[in-house]
């Protein structure tokens, strides 16, 4: 079902395009598909949002260039670890949900791809939301998010304490059942020492859902 959302995706991807490229199990199948298009004459250059991403992509021989020398990216594909019916999303299973939120929010347009298990009623109901925070003061930060009503947890990578790749640690905070997400991501990066949180709101435009009945496209139009 992952395969399927993903190299679905890779369908709108043309020559000349700059390309942003997720991170994670479902995205990975888009970008060794975009490998095999660059291999047999697609002309695309990439921009990576992990250093997961950068390495898999220089192995596919993409072309890869720096965000810094575009305002613009053409095209975003990336994964999810929730998302809702109005594109809504909650990211950063994977880690690195402040280099996919920068990415997203300067991409023309933003397709994730999940399988069906990912699509839910309401955010914050089967996964918490990542934050990631600096690593000074971060059991302040802890605190003061654990006062917005949510249980945080420290994340950790075989007994060691999870890093990014912008140096820094990731609280993943359980708020259950999300009922205002719009609000939430402005009250959590109010607060000093939050680099950004896993709430993507408004930034997907195309949520493309593999199922067992096949391929599910969710755009914002048709749902409102
Ligand atoms: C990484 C992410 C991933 O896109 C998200 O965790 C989904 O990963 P997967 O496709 O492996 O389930 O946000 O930061």
């Amino acid at each position: 079902m992952k395969k399927m959302a993903a190299e679905k995706a890779v369908e709108h991807v043309d020559n000349g395009m700059v390309i942003g490229l997720g991170t994670g199990s479902t995205v990975k199948y888009a970008i060794k598909k975009l490998g095999e298009r660059v291999n047999t004459g697609l002309k695309i250059e990439g921009i990576p949002t992990s250093l997961r991403t950068k390495k898999l992509a220089t192995e596919l021989n993409i072309p890869l260039v720096d965000l810094n020398d575009y305002t613009k990216i053409d095209l975003t594909i990336d994964g999810a670890d929730e998302v809702d019916s109005f594109l809504n999303l909650i990211k950063g299973g994977g880690g690195a949900l402040t280099r996919e939120k920068i990415i997203a929010y300067h991409s023309k347009k933003e397709i994730i791809v999940v399988d069906e298990t990912k699509v839910v009623k309401k955010l914050g109901i089967d996964f918490p939301v990542p934050v990631e925070v600096t690593k000074f003061g971060w059991n302040a930060t802890k605190k003061t998010l654990e006062e917005l009503g949510c249980t945080t947890e420290l994340r950790t990578i075989m007994d060691e304490v999870y890093i990014t790749d912008n140096s820094n640690y990731i609280l993943d905070c359980d708020f259950g059942k999300i009922n205002e997400p719009e609000s939430l991501e402005k009250e959590i990066n109010s607060i000093p020492g939050v680099i950004e949180n896993g709430l993507f709101i408004d930034l997907a435009d195309e949520i493309i859902v593999g199922s067992k009945q096949g391929i599910i496209t969710l755009e914002e139009r048709c749902l409102q």
